[in-house]
């Protein structure tokens, strides 16, 4: 299973340029979560600083009780192979074929002989869809193609946590719904935690089980789907539904009195409802879709059922609309214990929206916990 990675207070400059601070957010095990953002917000900069290759100035980031922030070398070495990423610029080696750039990281980190390593490399290819595309180059393939191969090369060394910076940039729609269906397909196979940087507002509306947004050198939210999809918080609104109308501007940020009137006018055309089907997958239709599903005959995300009984216990946290969505995602046996007061009040979620189930030791690991009154889970 996925592990968690537990965000605090993360800041990160350049210099004299800030690029974002107090960054808090928790990754929930085995669960799909997507941060989007303007672009320059700091997205890649963030993907890269929970991997360790970019050090932030304050705050932790904690998995497996390791902070990456402050951890050795040694420990940062040891950390880094939970995780599989797959790069902005999808880096894979130009001079190299699909076999060998995808063997790479176990030639490379592991002592593993060629034979096991081919039955690793063939068994991720077919995963992503590329068996018999082995000996070909990078640059004799598609973009869709040359994704998928990043994406072989990131599991080959069975990660906790995988990271997707922008995987869907520069693909046609319809490779887009395939690679979404391939994301979450492959979460259901092997259940670790992952994390999307994406553009793509059909995406963000379809494929994850949490949302956040960057903005103005912050995290606006981080939640949820639903909680964002059902949002009224004006720069998401604006973000979700791919629309001009809002606080984000061109290359700077607009002024309260054009964003007022501008939202006006919006209204008075009908909201953005009437906006039909927008950019990159935004559409003025049902606030939150449904999640995509694993195709047939692979087995249910095992996240699934975890995510179900963590929003039950955060219900109360909500506003009517973000837990009327939640109620309608929820299975009637955990409707019930929700509503006979099994579950107290967050205390002090500051923004986390997550807290761990007791641990095996009695204690729970943060301050954010929601634990049911009654103990004696199913
Ligand atoms: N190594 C670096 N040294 C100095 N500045 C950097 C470095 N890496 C990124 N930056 C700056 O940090 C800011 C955020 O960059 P980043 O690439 O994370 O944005 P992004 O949100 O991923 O944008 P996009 O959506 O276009 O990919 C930019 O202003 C960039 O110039
Ligand atoms: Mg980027």
């Amino acid at each position: 299973m996925g592990v968690a990675v537990e965000v605090e207070g993360l800041t990160k400059s350049f210099g004299s340029q800030n690029i974002w601070s107090d960054v808090t957010l928790t990754l929930p095990p085995g669960e799909i979560s997507v941060l989007l953002g303007p672009s320059g917000t700091g997205k890649s900069v963030f993907l890269k600083s929970l991997v360790g290759l970019l050090k932030p100035e304050r705050g932790s980031i904690v998995l497996n009780d390791v902070d990456i922030v402050t951890c050795s070398e040694h420990k940062l070495y040891e950390t880094r192979k939970l995780f599989g990423v797959l790069f902005q610029d999808g880096a894979l080696f130009g001079s190299m074929n699909l076999y060998d750039n995808i063997a790479f990281p176990l030639r490379e980190h592991t002592k593993k002989s060629e034979s096991e390593i081919k039955s690793i490399v063939l068994e991720k290819m077919e995963m992503v869809g590329l068996s018999g595309t082995e000996e070909k180059l990078p640059g004799e393939i598609s973009g869709g193609m040359r994704k998928r191969a990043g994406i072989a090369r990131a599991l080959v060394l069975d990660p906790e946590v995988i990271l997707f910076d922008e995987p869907d940039s520069g693909l046609d729609p319809v490779r887009v719904a395939y690679l979404n269906q391939l994301i979450v397909d492959l979460n259901a196979q092997i259940d670790a935690t992952f994390l999307i940087v994406t553009h793509d507002i059909g995406t963000a509306r379809t494929v994850p089980d949490n949302l956040g947004l960057l903005f103005r050198k912050n995290l606006v939210m981080f939640g949820p789907r639903e909680q964002l999809l059902t949002s009224q918080e004006p720069v998401v609104r604006q973000f979700l539904n791919g629309r001009r109308e809002g606080p984000i501007g061109m290359s700077e940020e607009k002024d309260v009195a054009q964003v007022e009137a501008e939202m006006a006018a919006l209204e008075a055309r009908g909201g953005d409802s009437h906006n039909g089907v927008g950019p990159k997958g935004a559409s003025g239709g049902e606030a939150v879709p449904p999640q995509l599903e694993p195709t047939e005959g692979l087995p249910e995300r095992k996240a699934q059922r975890r995510r179900q009984e963590r929003v039950a216990r955060m219900l109360h946290e909500f506003d009517q609309d973000t837990a009327a969505a939640i109620r309608a995602s929820l299975p009637e046996d955990l409707l019930a214990k929700a509503d006979s007061g099994a579950y107290e009040p967050t205390q002090g979620s500051g923004g986390r929206h997550w807290g761990p189930e007791n641990g095996g030791d009695g204690t729970s690991r943060t301050a954010t916990a929601t634990l049911p009154r009654q103990g004696g889970e199913g």
